[in-house]
């Protein structure tokens, strides 16, 4: 072994493995796929908690990161399911749990009363375990006989050290030394389910404790009503119609984009709503769920891009009043399927030539390169979402225009009680325009100009007219 030499010493095997490393046996194709099944459970159950935590968390910050890492482990659920497929014949098993106490380990961080425990569980123990195993599995296994298994592994802890940055830095700035303190018999349950299990890879000696269920004694049920933290102080508020003003062409295409950024920085709905269609509809394949999961963090980006707007505007966007009054009404009075109903024929209305184009159009005749640059990502990404709406809504019926007119039922049935909110003292509809568009006027540098300082419709009345136009996607 020792004097083998490749012809004029170049690099051996690929460059994938040294020739010791090579010659190790490791792991035989069943263990590989013992061991891959775990983790396959372990993203399947993280994708399946940041989905169900999303849309009742208030924390902005903490939404966008859900659905980012949602959808970080939809694509590893997706890449492990074709490698276990690629060595064994069906049935594959992909469904079975692979150990009971790995059910309670995941069952008790998705109970978790607090946000604060969430994180933790999340970040401190679910994904470091992971981590730990696809380690394992790179030093366990033969580079050479199992390099598909290898490179998906790679690939799966680049983005496993994204989320552990992102889970480190949160919990730094969320969990306080008594929280931790005062979680530390929870958190050596979870240790306890890991021991249990021989750790998430299952190749360690199964360390037998007792497990009692904590937060997981009760049936879990998704919270499908959506929350906000304090910077959005004014959820029922729908006192400026930004259609209107969009398309109103005696108005300039410069404050169009704090409109534009003001719809895009509302799209927090849609994962708020998306995640609920995702909980609540169980038993697809896979490829349904990535492709959902895929398109509830575009919403999460194009909610993100507004912010981003608002901030290189100059605008403090807490002025904004951003409601939550679609993803309330959807969630919590359509069945999950009425629900993408209503999304699809929201999408499909923007892909004509007054929708994605128009905002398009107009965010690069503002001048702002910055607008004009998000308008044109968020048109390419919902020629994806009609495709997937194509996909997994369309296809239910034999007769596309049914589906579109199935849609624009379901969200017809919706009641937006912009009256009642009013009444209840919910809101009082405040017109925040302009305090917003002076503030923005202030950065810029100019005259506010009178027409549109004066702007001053709600969705009160204008929007039966503009029914194909209002909403999010
Ligand atoms: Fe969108
Ligand atoms: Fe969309």
């Amino acid at each position: 072994m020792k004097e083998y030499q490749s012809y004029r010493n170049l690099p051996t095997l690929a460059g994938i493995a040294t020739m010791q490393e090579a010659a190790r046996p490791g792991l035989n194709v069943e263990q590989c796929v013992t061991r891959l099944k775990r983790y396959h459970y372990a993203f399947k159950r993280l994708h399946e908690i940041f989905i169900a935590r999303l849309t009742a968390e208030p924390i902005y910050e903490l939404k966008m990161g859900f659905s980012l890492h949602a959808y970080l482990c939809a694509e590893h659920v997706a890449a492990l399911r074709t490698r276990v497929s690629e060595m064994r014949e069906p049935p594959l098993g992909l469904e079975t749990i692979p150990h009971p106490a790995l059910e309670i380990f995941f069952d008790e961080i998705r109970g978790a009363p607090s946000t604060e425990l969430l994180v933790l569980g999340l970040y401190e123990k679910a994904i470091p375990a992971l981590q730990l195993a696809l380690e394992r599995h790179i030093a366990d296994t033969n580079k050479l006989a199992d390099y598909p298994t290898v490179r998906l592994c790679r690939f799966a802890l680049l983005e496993i050290a994204d989320m552990l940055d992102y889970g480190r830095k949160t919990i730094a700035q969320l969990v306080d030394e008594q929280q931790r303190a005062s979680a530390k018999d929870w958190l050596a349950l979870l240790d306890d389910c890991l021991g249990a299990a021989g750790a998430l890879h299952g190749a360690d000696k199964s360390v037998e404790s007792p497990i009692v269920r904590q937060y997981s004694v009760q049936t879990f049920h998704y919270d499908k009503v959506p929350k906000r933290d304090e910077r959005f102080p004014d959820p029922y508020n729908m006192g400026v119609n930004a259609e209107v003003f969009l398309y109103d062409q005696n108005l300039p295409p410069r404050p169009k984009t704090l409109m534009m950024f003001y719809k895009r920085l509302r799209e927090i709905d849609v994962p708020e709503m998306m995640a609920s269609i995702i909980a609540e509809t169980p038993d697809k394949p896979w490829a349904y769920y990535r492709d959902m999961t895929r398109q509830l963090w575009d919403e999460a980006r194009h909610a993100m891009m507004g912010e981003v707007g608002f901030v290189n505007a100059g605008v403090d966007w807490r002025k904004v009043m951003v409601n939550f009054t679609w993803s309330l009404g959807l969630n919590t009075q359509l069945k999950p399927f009425e629900r993408h109903a209503v999304l699809y024929f929201i999408e499909q209305g923007l892909m004509p030539k007054n929708g994605k184009r128009f905002e398009w159009e107009i965010a690069l005749a503002s001048g702002d390169p910055l607008a004009g640059l998000f308008q044109d990502y968020d048109w390419a990404d919902e020629v994806l979402h009609a495709r997937v709406g194509r996909d997994w809504y369309l296809k239910q019926f034999t007769d596309p225009k049914e589906g579109v007119r199935y849609g624009d039922e379901c969200w017809s049935k919706v009641l937006m009680g912009w009256r009642q909110w009013r009444d209840q003292g919910l809101t009082q509809h405040r017109n925040w325009w302009p305090d917003v568009y002076l503030d923005a006027c202030r950065a810029w540098k100019v005259e506010p100009d009178p027409k549109v300082l004066a702007f001053n419709t709600t969705y009160e009345a204008v929007r039966a007219d503009l029914k194909q136009l209002t909403g999010s996607g």
